[in-house]
């Protein structure tokens, strides 16, 4: 069995639970200094990975900003951007999405039905995986384990966070809680109905608490029991 890579699952949500609101513009939640702590989240991990709704919504670039911690990572002989990692039953993934066209390597993993169209949609762009019928996260794991990721950060969305919670497959969770109140039925919320290991009675360790300006940052160890 490969090792699998230390999951670090990190989101900003509003005070009500969204990450988001219903608007077709992306929500800003975190303040400056909260942007810069997980910007050295991701200069410290191996791998980022979201799920296509945030890709095909959100449109992101998911790079290490800061060219000082680009600079460490190559100094210490590593790429100056992680690993980018997306998954998607459907194949539905535009390759003008700024995801394919920034950083250093790119992966995507889908179905073995999905894998033929969009490796050919994304020639150059991205290598893409088949997992099977289903794309399970213990096997995206155990892949990313024989890839060599050790430490893989899970940026969402809601979907993504949700399995990995109610799978048991997160090592730690980063909840950065922004003064906010989103209140729409429509938005995505942190994580969607689901069976969590232990239930509701069940007491997740709470590793830290400290604000980061007007953000609380939550740290919990969801595998372990209060
Ligand atoms: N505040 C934050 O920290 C934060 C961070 C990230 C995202 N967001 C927000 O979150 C929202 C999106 O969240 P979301 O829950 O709707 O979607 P999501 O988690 O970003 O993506 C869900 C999609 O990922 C693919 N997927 C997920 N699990 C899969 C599996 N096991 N096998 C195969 N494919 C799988 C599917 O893609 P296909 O449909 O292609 O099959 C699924 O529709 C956006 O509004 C974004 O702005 C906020």
């Amino acid at each position: 069995m490969p090792t699998r890579p230390y999951v670090l699952l990190s989101a900003a949500m509003s005070i009500d639970g969204y990450l988001d609101d219903a608007s077709p513009e992306r929500l800003l939640l975190s303040n400056p200094a909260d942007f810069d702590r997980v910007d050295q989240l991701r200069a410290d991990c191996d791998a980022i990975l979201v799920g296509s709704t945030t890709l095909r919504r959100d449109n992101p670039r998911l790079l290490v900003n800061d060219p000082d911690r680009r600079a460490a990572r190559v100094a210490a002989g590593r790429s100056a951007h992680p690993l980018k990692v997306t998954l998607s039953a459907r194949g539905d993934l535009s390759p003008e999405l700024r995801f394919w066209h920034t950083g250093e390597q790119r992966l995507v993993y889908t179905t073995d039905q999905a894998a033929a169209g969009l490796r050919e949609r994304l020639a150059g762009l991205a290598e893409v995986t088949g997992l099977g019928e289903r794309v399970g996260l213990g096997a995206l794991l155990d892949d990313l384990g024989r890839r060599g990721v050790g430490r893989l950060m899970v940026e969402g969305g809601g979907s993504v966070h949700t399995q990995f919670l109610a799978e048991g497959l997160a090592d730690e969770l980063q909840l950065a809680v922004a003064p906010l109140l989103v209140g729409h039925a429509s938005a995505p919320r942190f994580v969607n109905p689901a069976k969590f290991p232990g239930g509701s009675g069940r007491r997740l360790r709470l590793l830290a608490a400290r604000t980061v300006g007007d953000v609380v940052l939550l740290r919990y160890a969801p595998k372990e029991s209060a």
